[in-house]
């Protein structure tokens, strides 16, 4: 599909997003897991946590959504599925599940999309494999993965890369393991998994990156609500920054300080962003946000600055290249995203007149740049779509994004909310 998105004078309303992504796929897959009934109120929208309940639902969990879009669970033991699982796009979805299906007694069998055939699982297998389970993968690393379950034992594992997924992933299968599970860190990392298998009943402990997991661990339904996902936010927050007298409040998002790294980063470049009310759900946190249009400084992402912003990335990328620059190290991260995202950056904003410099992970914009009206390319990356959708709200005439219905991977209202606050 083609949008055309066309040039804005300033970002005004009131709006409030889906569900956070992260949060919904661990909800729904530890509710599918434990006992009784589970309700999740505010389940993300996104196609990607659609992938995750239709694997629960193949694996025997009975899953229904009503209209007020609540999922409702029951779980209890898996089952073999008949057919393959279809994680679609989502990473999230083949990485978790992995660390379950592991541990099943059974064989199961899980691939997804073009791009998500493309992003290495041997981040997963390796640890896995290390926990006593069996998996097979095309060159040893990309989907269809083929998973033998097996009574897996607790592991003591340094992730070699700074991955939530990866963390979770361990964190899953060590539910089901004989003997501790111990995760350690590199840098931190959302700790959403470790928060949600809490509220299940695990016994679960984090300190200076090191999580333990106790053996045993049974868990009991819950009714929980989702927060509305920051890392959608950052489309809007970087949209109002950069038009002149924009105002713009964001109900209802999570601020887990595992994730909100990012209103520092914005706070620390002079952005006009206020906390209004904050309340915890789940042991989540979760606020109201209102955000001014600010005179931007010069943004610089290293370290593990890089890992905390990851996903928010390309919408920074398009605000250092409209107000004054910005430069990304230590993101190789980006490379094995649902795109290269270094190059689908680049290849799009060269189409807008705007340079990037690209270096083995990272780059760098300098600031000030004329983003020119042009045809642009989601490359079928939903944060492509929206962040460049955002830059063409800048733009000196209207452009137009191909497969912008990529943005529905997380954000399926992403353009009608947009042409509501856009003025
Ligand atoms: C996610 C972790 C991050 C992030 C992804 C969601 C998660 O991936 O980029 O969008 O929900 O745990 P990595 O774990 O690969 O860094």
């Amino acid at each position: 599909m083609r949008q055309v998105v066309s040039p804005a004078k300033a970002i005004h309303g009131v709006v409030s997003l889906p569900g956070d992504k992260s949060i919904s796929h661990r909800y729904a897959m530890l509710a599918s897991i434990a006992e009784g009934p589970s309700t999740i109120a505010n389940y993300s929208t996104g196609a990607d946590c659609q992938s995750t309940l239709n694997c629960m639902a193949a694996l025997g969990a009975s899953v229904e959504r009503d209209a007020q879009n609540r999922v409702l669970i029951h779980g209890g033991a898996l089952r073999e599925p008949v057919a393959q699982l279809d994680a679609g796009n989502s990473g999230s979805t083949i990485r978790m599940l992995s660390g379950i299906l592991a541990a099943q007694p059974f064989t199961s069998s899980i691939a997804g999309d073009e791009s998500l055939a493309r992003r290495p699982m041997a981040r997963i297998i390796k640890p896995l494999t290390e926990m006593g389970a069996s998996i097979e993968a095309r060159e040893g690393t990309y989907p269809p993965l083929v998973i033998c379950g097996r009574p897996l034992h607790g592991i003591d594992y340094s992730l070699p890369v700074a991955s939530a997924q990866v963390k979770s992933c361990v964190l899953l299968a060590g539910i089901f393991a004989e003997g501790d599970t111990i995760v350690r860190e590199p840098v931190r990392t959302r700790d959403h998994t470790e928060i949600a298998l809490k509220e299940f009943g695990a016994d679960i402990v984090s300190a200076k990156r090191v999580i333990t997991l106790r053996a045993g661990a049974r868990l009991q339904g819950r009714e929980l609500f989702v927060p509305g996902d920051l890392s959608s936010a950052c489309f809007f927050l970087v949209a109002a920054l950069l038009m002149p007298d924009s105002e713009l409040v964001i109900q209802g998002v999570g601020l887990n300080p595992t994730r909100s790294a990012l209103l520092d980063y914005l706070v620390g470049l002079g952005a006009s962003i206020k906390v209004l009310d904050v309340r915890q759900t789940a042991g989540e946190l979760i606020g109201d946000l209102r955000v001014r249009a600010s005179r931007i400084h010069r943004g610089s992402i290293d370290g593990p600055l890089t890992a905390a912003l990851i996903d928010e990335i390309p919408a920074l990328a398009v605000l250092g290249a409209a107000t004054a620059g910005l430069t990304v190290r230590d993101a190789s991260e980006l490379r094995v995203k649902e795109t290269d995202r270094i190059a689908t950056l680049e290849s799009n904003f060269k189409r807008m007149g705007v340079a990037m410099e690209v270096t083995a992970d990272g780059f760098h914009l300098s600031g000030g740049q004329k983003f020119h009206a042009a045809e642009l390319d989601s490359c079928g990356d939903h944060r492509i779509a929206m962040a460049f959708s955002v830059a063409a709200l800048a733009a000196d005439g209207p452009c137009s994004i191909d497969g912008a219905e990529s943005a529905g991977v997380s954000f399926p209202g992403f353009f009608d909310t947009l042409r509501e606050i856009a003025q």
